[in-house]
């Protein structure tokens, strides 16, 4: 990793924190961007941009600067995220609808579209979404967010043929349960039913998806494209 050049967006908390942690430490210029209000607990040192996924200037200016800053995008690491609220169809407002979709899809998309021609041009990139199990099983009152993290994967899947001759990988990291501040808004009993269901008995760290995320990014990750990597303890089975 030690000369790659990367981008990491949801960088301020849980696992895009851990990602730009990770990456690091493993030798590599990472820029890392979230929302101008977001609480940046290391008094956002090191490289950092503003960037909001839903707005699609933001995201061009963002990804054009790190890129200067950088002399180059390697990789982009996409962590921007939200959950809820989390509360049955029926009584989810379209607004809160569309807001988690606009944050989790439309986002990715918008990150996406920066990204991948400059990648393209370079004949090498690695671009990575975070998806969910619950975008591949569904999850009783978080219907929004089992959505766009559902349209996830068909994202990847359609950019990944897309750039598969050129030098670019686009993949999805698909995590269960991961003690973030994320994870924590999931209501106590909703939390218990879904640690029954979990192989290793417990919950994964932001680390381990960190780490996971360090090999996708890197060189050796150079035949695999449109995949959904899972990291779930043992839940997700297929
Ligand atoms: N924690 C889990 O259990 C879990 C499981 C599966 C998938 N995920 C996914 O992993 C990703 C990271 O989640 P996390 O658990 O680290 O959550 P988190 O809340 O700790 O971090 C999410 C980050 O996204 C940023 N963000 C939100 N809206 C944004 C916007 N419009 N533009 C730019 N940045 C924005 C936030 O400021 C925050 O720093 C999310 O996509 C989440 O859906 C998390």
């Amino acid at each position: 990793m030690a000369e790659s050049r990367c981008l990491v967006i949801g960088a301020a908390s849980g696992i895009g924190l851990a990602t730009v942690e990770r990456l690091r430490k493993a030798g590599a210029a990472v820029v890392a961007g979230d929302l101008p209000s977001a609480g940046w607990p290391d008094g956002n040192g090191g490289l950092s941009v503003p960037i909001d996924v839903t707005d699609a200037g933001s995201v061009q200016t963002a990804v054009a600067s790190a890129r200067k800053t950088l002399g180059g995008l390697d990789a982009v690491v996409n962590c921007a995220g939200v959950l809820g609220p989390v509360a049955p169809a029926a009584t989810t407002s379209l607004e809160d609808f569309e807001h988690i979709v606009k944050i989790n899809l439309t986002g990715a998309f918008l990150v996406s579209r920066a990204a991948l021609p400059a990648m393209a041009e370079a004949r090498y990139g690695r671009l990575v979404h975070i998806s969910s199990t619950a975008g591949k099983e569904g999850v009783a009152n978080m219907s929004a967010y089992s959505a766009s993290k559902a349209g996830i994967l068909g994202l990847v899947k359609s950019l990944a043929k897309e750039y598969a001759r050129a030098g670019v990988t686009v993949n999805a990291v698909a995590p269960g349960n991961i003690l973030t501040p994320l994870f924590l808004e999931v209501p106590e009993e909703q939390q218990r039913q879904q640690a029954a269901r979990i192989p290793m008995g417990r919950f994964g760290t932001a680390e381990e998806v960190a780490a996971l995320i360090e090999y996708i990014v890197s060189p050796d990750a150079s035949y695999t494209t449109g995949f959904v990597f899972d990291l779930s303890g043992g839940r997700a089975t297929y």
